[in-house]
């Protein structure tokens, strides 16, 4: 830590991933957690109460007026992604975002002007990129010419609010996500070409994807496959999972991309796996940038690229067409600066 100054925050969204970051948030030497805030006061009292937050409120705005906070955390359902990413930077508060940054790319655009009008520093929360396996993964293979990877996990709820269309967006656009940004992040290159295949095949009471199978083409040639689904998590590769190789070298991500095995001159190397460490993985970047003036670990930018991906796989799904991402209304998305 660069500073021995301690960083006031506030957490909006007394969830059950809200809880992840309270957690790590309470505990951290350089941080107070200076209140919680949710739209059910109940939620956001008992949540003071197991973390210890200064004060607790079902008001947000009172977050926003608090010139004591200085930087958000915000949990809550994705289609509230957009107006309270508004009110932070308006407020200019230093913003760290649950994924998916937004479930339309007109949302995904209101979150980057706003970050970028208000000059604060904001990261949204795509942690599979901070898992020491997956850097690992990065610094042994830097250019891969084939990628194969999945987000497969048991079954959603058809009534879960992730399923629901406005709130959450289904299997695909809220957790695929994750999927789509750990290839995007372990490419070199941007991509520039979608096509996907899929539907609604396990939640008929409910307007949403949830299974795809992608394939990706990036700037420089090289190719993914991606699958996902809420259809049962493979029994070894488990439910995150991902291969690549360059032609001399490969990799196998699993174990949640906790674990790692290369292989080099047809030697394999099985690495120490890594405990999953929750949202500490990524929460601890993040206070450091706001410590010391940025840059962000997990720019908005690239998770606007993100969902992007996603919604324009959504549309080849829907249109049976190969989608050019180099072209509007996706290439906007794609540029990272
Ligand atoms: N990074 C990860 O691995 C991971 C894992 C799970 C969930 N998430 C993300 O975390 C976010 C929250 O998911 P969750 O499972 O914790 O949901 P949740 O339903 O358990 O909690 C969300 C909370 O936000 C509150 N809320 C909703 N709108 C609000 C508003 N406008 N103002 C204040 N409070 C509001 C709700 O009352 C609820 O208490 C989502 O973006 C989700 O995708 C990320």
């Amino acid at each position: 830590m660069t500073s021995s100054r301690v960083l006031r925050v506030a957490l909006v969204g007394c969830g059950s991933y809200g809880a992840e970051h309270a957690k790590f948030l309470s505990r951290h030497r350089a941080v107070r957690l200076h209140a919680v805030a949710d739209l059910d006061p109940a939620r956001a009292e008992a949540f003071k109460a197991q973390y210890g937050a200064g004060y607790a409120t079902g008001d947000v705005g009172r977050i926003w007026a608090d010139p004591a906070i200085e930087a958000v955390w915000v949990c809550t359902q994705h289609h509230t992604h957009a107006p309270l990413a508004e009110a932070a930077a308006a407020a200019g508060k230093h913003l760290f975002l649950e994924k998916p940054l937004a479930l339309t790319l007109a949302d995904c655009d209101r979150i980057v002007a706003a970050v970028e009008r208000g000059g604060i520093i904001a990261a949204a929360g795509f942690k599979l990129r901070f898992f020491p396996a997956v850097v690992a993964a990065q610094a042994f293979l830097k250019q891969p010419t084939l990628t194969t990877a999945h987000v497969i996990d048991d079954h959603w709820p058809s009534e879960f609010w992730a399923n629901d269309p406005v709130q959450g967006g289904g299997n695909v656009l809220s957790q695929g996500c994750h999927i789509v940004d750990t290839v995007l992040h372990l490419h070199p290159t941007g991509p520039v070409r979608v096509y996907a295949a899929g539907g609604n095949r396990h939640h008929p009471t409910r307007d949403i994807v949830d299974t795809t199978a992608i394939t990706l083409t990036f700037a420089d040639g090289a190719v993914a496959s991606l699958a996902v689904g809420d259809v049962g998590v493979p029994p070894f590769s488990s439910k995150f999972a991902l291969q690549q190789s360059d032609g001399q070298r490969s990799l196998s991500l699993y174990n949640r991309l906790n674990s790692l095995m290369t292989r080099e001159d047809k030697r394999v190397t099985e690495h120490p796996a890594h405990p999953e460490e929750g949202a500490a993985v990524i929460d601890e970047p993040f206070i450091h940038a706001v410590l010391r003036g940025g840059p962000s670990p997990c720019s908005i930018r690239s998770a606007r690229r993100t969902s992007a991906v996603v919604l324009a796989a959504i549309e080849s799904i829907r249109t049976g067409r190969v989608v050019d991402l180099t072209a509007p209304p996706y290439d906007a998305a794609m540029r990272l600066a």
